[in-house]
């Protein structure tokens, strides 16, 4: 090339991780009283049968944790998502067409990668929004991802799911993708359900689509196991919560005196979670201005983790103007992964 020629060329310089990326903290009267106030704390320690809302599971511990339980050999969900992702993630891409691709819980968006790679090989403009409760997680992993797609913009949304769905603004592509993968639609409670997929519809235009994984219902003997591993590290998460409570609240919990206790409930369709006093007890949160007496095995809730039937869902999402028009399974029908679209 002829210096004059290589001098009044224009030359498009990659944009930098900071040009590409925005990060919004999404706080609200309300947000104070879901994750400062420590209401909902009081409010599960002070009933009859004792339970503690999920969503203190994830600190930066818990969420770590729960990264390792992915990996775990007996917790077939990740690895079974993975696969239906790698095998259909281009006939999505195809689907959608350029699409603006929203996460709920986005975590450490591993599984992502793959839905990002199908629109990069197809050429499209790349924008992802990743929600999640957890500004650390999302700020950590936008930046890895950037560093690896010199051609994606990310929006993230710090905050609940609710807050962002309300807020997210008509997408800047042609269309966009709400994913909610990882089955944690299961860990919300069946009457909480069909609102939540209402805010979904009404954060899509008409035409718009939902991407849902979820965990289908299989025997006793499989599920179990994959909420009580051989390692102990469900276990380790589910005891994570009683150490969150004790920094966030300034609390007493010894974590060595209660114990982890998962079952498969067969009539309800749902792993349910539970931490066991391993004695008679009583824990202070002074913070809250609280006492806590337990007996000898006396449980806390902590988490439910629904298994679906697929044809169920497909008509719950219908009836909430979510339309199935694809479904994708493994060989052995342990995980489905539905896309959707906003009919009206
Ligand atoms: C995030 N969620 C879908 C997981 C589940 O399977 O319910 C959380 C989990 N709890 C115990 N192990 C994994």
């Amino acid at each position: 090339m002829s210096i004059s020629k290589a001098a009044t060329s224009k030359v498009t310089l990659p944009k930098s991780i900071e040009e590409r990326l925005h990060i919004e903290g999404l706080v609200s009267a309300n947000e104070v009283v879901i994750f400062n106030s420590g209401t909902d704390v009081v409010q599960g320690l002070t009933q009859t049968p004792k339970t503690l809302p999920t969503h203190y599971l994830y600190d930066d511990r818990g969420s770590e944790l729960f990264e390792q339980i992915c990996e775990l050999p007996e917790y077939y969900l990740t690895r079974t998502e993975t696969k239906i992702l790698q095998q259909y993630a281009g006939e999505i891409a195809r689907i959608t067409g350029p699409c603006e691709l929203v996460e709920l819980g986005s975590g450490s968006s591993t599984k992502t990668r793959i839905i990002l790679d199908a629109y990069e090989k197809l050429g499209y403009p790349m924008l992802y929004v990743p929600i999640d409760v957890s500004a650390g997680i999302l700020e950590t992993s936008a930046r890895q991802l950037l560093a690896d797609y010199p051609s994606l913009k990310v929006n993230a949304l710090a905050g609940t799911y609710e807050l962002a769905l309300a807020k997210i603004l008509p997408s800047e592509l042609p269309s966009r993708m709400i994913a909610f993968i990882g089955s944690t639609l299961g860990n919300i409670r069946p009457k909480q359900c069909d609102l939540f997929l209402s805010q979904i519809t009404n954060a899509l235009e008409v035409g718009e689509y939902f991407l849902l994984g979820i965990d289908l219902q299989k025997p006793k003997d499989i599920l179990e196991p994959a909420y009580d591993d051989s390692q102990g590290v469900t276990a380790a998460f589910n005891l994570n919560m009683l150490s969150h409570l004790n920094r966030r609240f300034a609390g007493n919990f010894d974590t060595t005196q209660f114990e982890h206790w998962s079952f498969y409930n067969e009539r309800e369709h749902q792993i349910e979670s539970y931490l066991r006093s391993l004695r008679s007890q009583s824990v202070e949160l002074a913070a809250l201005n609280l006492q806590v007496d337990f007996a000898l095995g006396e449980t806390i809730h902590t988490e439910i983790s629904r298994k679906f039937d697929l044809n169920m869902m497909k008509q719950q999402l219908t009836s909430q103007g979510l339309v199935p028009l694809h479904e994708w399974t493994d060989s052995d029908q342990w995980f489905g992964l539905l896309l959707c679209q906003r009919q009206f």
